[in-house]
């Protein structure tokens, strides 16, 4: 018998409440030993209450080993119902889900891509083969261009910079035409998700490992994340690597996914590989992603609330129930997760019980009660 783990349960907007309650199905004829404890976020209770993540969410998660979260919605500054609900409690909207990286120090997002035999949506090369697809991306979550540190026009301790001035010459733009997202990198940053990313093909005995940048070009930033990534690399000599610029990779996954393994990048190169291998591999309905810290984990599907399809029982919970099995691998329940690994390579293989986007009819319910029966049959 396993320990009794505290599990925050969090569906959140839209579909995201129909693939946790699919989930769900399947949790409950598992003997994961856990205490599910229900918490708000989303679009929902911040028009409830002003706030899209409560403090006793905050609270509540802390005293929890990891979280399962199904999707939010959210929506502009310049949104109407923002500005209502804005106005009516006098708030701010933040997202939810960049505060949750922030105040649980989510810097690792690790997302698997996997083409699973006998799926339809598989990707099929100019020549009609279909590779058979198998990437782990790790994704830095926390800082790059996603640092939130950003100027409306060009502010006087940077108008002083030589290469402004060469710049403004050559465009004529006005400070005030000028913005600029900083894109911050720490060298622990840099050093965490790289080392992370070595550390799973070592242990996974993938070994094998590519390191995505644009560091001829992106000098200081990427420069660094290169050199941080040829040390790292030094302290794992099982692991095979090597490093490509980002465009390379855009081009390379289109001709020749199969050759990849674990992928490790910053944060917008790394969501963009990301979009990208999920294509390959299924779509939305099949991406799931894990963002850790050294001891706490989220781990959701990464599609969104799919508002037109919400309360429908409609969409695909495989990327939802592909999410719970990251979690119990990261808990180190991995019978359960290979259990419920094989139980989704089963259905899909069969072809039988499947939604809308595979090209069948059945519900949400329908493809999670299938996997159930699968699951405890193994
Ligand atoms: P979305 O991911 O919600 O849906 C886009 C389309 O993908 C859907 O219309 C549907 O055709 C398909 N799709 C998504 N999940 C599917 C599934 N499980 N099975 C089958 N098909 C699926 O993205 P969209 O429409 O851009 O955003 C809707 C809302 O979700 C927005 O408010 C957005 O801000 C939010 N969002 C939230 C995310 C999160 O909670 N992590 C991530 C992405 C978007
Ligand atoms: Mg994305």
């Amino acid at each position: 018998m396993t320990r009794k783990y505290k599990i925050a349960f969090m569906p959140g907007d839209g579909i995201g409440v129909d693939v946790l309650a699919a989930a769900k199905v399947v949790l409950d004829v598992s003997d994961f030993n856990a205490e599910i404890i229900p918490l708000d976020i989303g679009f929902t209770i911040f028009e409830k209450e002003g706030e899209p993540l409560p403090e006793r969410t905050i609270e509540g998660l802390k005293e929890c080993d990891a979280a399962f979260f199904g999707a939010i919605t959210s929506k502009p500054r310049t949104d109407p119902d923002v500005q209502r609900i804005e106005r009516k409690y006098g708030t701010i909207y933040r997202s939810p889900i960049v505060r949750l990286r922030q105040i649980f120090d989510l810097y690792s997002n690790m997302r698997p891509s996997k083409s699973y035999e006998g799926n339809p949506l598989n990707f099929r090369k100019i020549d009609g083969s279909i590779p058979m697809i198998d990437i782990v991306t790790f994704r830095e979550n926390t800082e790059g261009l996603y640092s939130g540190i950003e100027f409306d026009s060009l502010i006087p301790e940077l108008k002083v910079l030589p290469k402004f001035k060469e710049f403004q010459h050559r465009t004529g733009a006005e400070d005030s035409d000028i913005r600029i997202s900083c894109r911050v990198f720490t060298r622990n940053g840099c050093e965490r998700i790289i080392r992370k990313a070595f550390e799973y093909a070592e242990i996974t005995k993938r070994n094998k490992v590519t390191v995505v940048h644009k560091a001829n070009v992106i000098r200081a930033t990427d420069g660094m994340f290169l050199e941080i990534a040829k040390k790292v690399a030094e302290e794992y000599p099982e692991v095979k690597w090597w490093d490509e610029n980002i465009d390379a990779t855009a081009m390379w996954l289109m001709k020749r996914p199969e050759e990849y393994s674990v992928i490790v990048s910053t944060n917008m190169f790394g969501d963009i590989i990301t979009d990208q291998a999920a294509m390959l591999t299924g779509g939305l309905g099949f991406a799931a992603s894990a963002s850790t810290s050294n001891d706490f984990g989220v781990f959701e599907p990464n599609h969104g609330s799919a508002p037109k399809y919400a309360g429908q029982n409609k969409v695909n919970p495989i990327a939802a129930l592909k999410s719970m099995g990251l979690m119990w691998e990261w808990l180190g329940e991995t019978e359960l997760a290979d259990k419920l690994e094989m139980a989704i390579s089963q259905n899909i293989k069969e072809g039988k019980i499947k939604t809308y986007d595979m090209g069948g009819t059945s519900s949400t319910t329908d493809v999670a009660k299938d996997i159930a029966q699968k699951f405890t049959t193994d």
